[in-house]
C-alpha cells in the first residue's frame, strides 16, 4: 500500500515520443518521418481504469505497444513501479481487438497456454494439474465454466474475448492494457462484457489502460478519460469521470451525469477530428503517410532511447 495522500503512480509516462520512418513511395520519393506521439507525459494509479481515445491514427495502439514493452519510444521513458520498462513483462498483458486464440487448442488450453514456463509462489514452475486448475478458475472468472473444453470456432465472437481475457488474466499481471477489445462485438454483447470487465476490475484491483473508438464506452468504464490529439498524438486533455452510485439498477447510460461527461469528450474529440479533416489527415495512406502533411525535418532528440 502507498501512503495515504501520496500515491506511487503505478505507471508513469515521461515527455514519450515516438517517429516512424514513412516509405518511400511513388508521389514521395525520399520518404519521410512521421511523428506518431510528441511530448505524452502521463501518471496512471495503481488499480486505476484509464480509458484512451483518439482520432485514428493519432497513435493509441502505438503508445499501447510502447506500454508493453513491444516498441521502443525515441524520446522519454515508460516507469512501472519507478522501473523503466525495456521490453515485454509478465507485469503487463495485453488484450488486442482480435481474439488471437489458437484454433486448434480448447478454450482452457488457450488460457494455460501463457502458463507454460511460469512459476507458482514457491518459484517452481506450475505443473500441469496446476495450470489446469488456473485456467478452470480464470475461465469461471470471466463466466465461462463449463465451456473450458471447447474449441474458438464453437464459441461465439464474445465468448472467444472472454477467452482472451480469462489468458491475459491468467499471467496475473499487475497491468492489463486493451486495444480496442471489444470493438467486433455486437452492440449487446459489448455492453455486457463492459460490464463483466467492471467486475473483473473491482475484484482483482488490476490497473486498467483500455483504447477505445466509443466515446460511450470510454466514459462508461474510465475513472478518467484520456484525450490524445490528432496526429501528432499528444495528450489533449484528461478528463475526471464521476458517475455517482454504480450500484443498483439504474440506466447509468441515460443520467445526466453519463450525458453530460460524454458530450465533455465528445465535444475534445470533434475538435481533434475537425482540425485532422482541415490538415487533409482524413486521406491517410495504407503505408501511414498523408500526403498533404508537412515534412517534419526536425527530429526530436533521443534521450531516453534504448542503446
Ligand atoms: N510501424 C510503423 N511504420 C510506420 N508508420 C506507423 C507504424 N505504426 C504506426 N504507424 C503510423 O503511426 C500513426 C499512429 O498509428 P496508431 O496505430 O498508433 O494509431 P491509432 O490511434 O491506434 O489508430 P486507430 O484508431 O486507427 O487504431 C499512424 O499514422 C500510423 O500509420
Ligand atoms: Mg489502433
Amino acid at each position: 500500500m502507498t501512503a495515504p495522500g501520496y500515491p506511487a503512480p503505478k505507471i508513469s509516462l515521461r515527455h514519450i515520443g515516438k517517429e516512424f520512418t514513412v516509405r518511400p513511395t511513388k508521389e514521395n520519393p525520399q520518404g519521410s518521418r512521421l511523428t506518431a506521439l510528441q511530448d505524452i507525459s502521463l501518471e496512471v494509479a495503481a488499480g486505476e481504469f484509464l480509458t484512451l481515445v483518439g482520432p485514428s491514427g493519432s497513435g493509441k495502439t502505438t503508445l499501447l505497444d510502447i506500454l508493453a514493452g513491444l516498441t521502443k519510444p525515441d524520446n522519454g521513458q515508460v516507469l512501472v513501479d519507478g522501473k523503466e520498462v525495456t521490453g515485454p513483462g509478465r507485469d503487463r498483458a495485453v488484450v488486442f481487438q482480435q481474439y488471437a486464440l489458437f484454433p486448434w487448442r480448447t478454450a482452457a488450453a488457450n488460457v494455460s497456454f501463457g502458463l507454460e514456463g511460469a512459476t507458482g509462489l514457491d518459484g517452481r514452475k506450475l505443473s500441469r494439474s496446476q495450470r489446469a486448475e488456473k485456467a478452470r478458475e480464470y475461465l469461471q472468472l470471466v463466466g465461462l465454466a463449463g465451456f473450458e473444453e471447447r474449441f474458438p470456432h464453437e464459441l461465439s465472437g464474445g465468448m472467444k474475448q472472454r477467452v482472451a481475457i480469462a489468458r491475459s488474466l491468467a499471467y496475473e499481471p499487475d497491468i492489463l492494457l486493451m486495444d480496442e477489445p471489444f470493438a467486433a462485438l455486437d452492440a449487446q454483447t459489448r455492453e455486457q462484457l463492459q460490464d463483466e470487465l467492471l467486475r473483473i476490475w473491482r475484484s482483482t484491483g488490476k490497473t486498467i489502460i483500455f483504447i477505445t473508438h466509443g466515446i460511450d464506452e470510454a466514459v462508461y468504464l474510465g475513472q478518467r478519460v484520456a484525450v490524445l490529439s490528432s496526429r501528432p498524438g499528444r495528450l489533449k486533455q484528461l478528463v475526471d469521470i464521476d458517475l455517482g452510485d454504480r450500484d443498483g439498477d439504474v440506466d447509468l447510460r441515460s443520467g445526466a451525469a453519463f450525458v453530460e461527461h460524454r458530450h465533455r469528450v465528445w465535444s475534445l474529440l470533434h475538435e481533434e477530428v475537425l482540425r485532422a479533416q482541415e490538415a487533409g489527415h482524413a486521406k491517410i495512406q495504407p503505408d501511414g503517410s498523408a500526403p498533404d502533411e508537412t515534412w517534419d525535418a526536425t527530429p526530436q532528440t533521443t534521450h531516453g532511447k534504448a542503446a
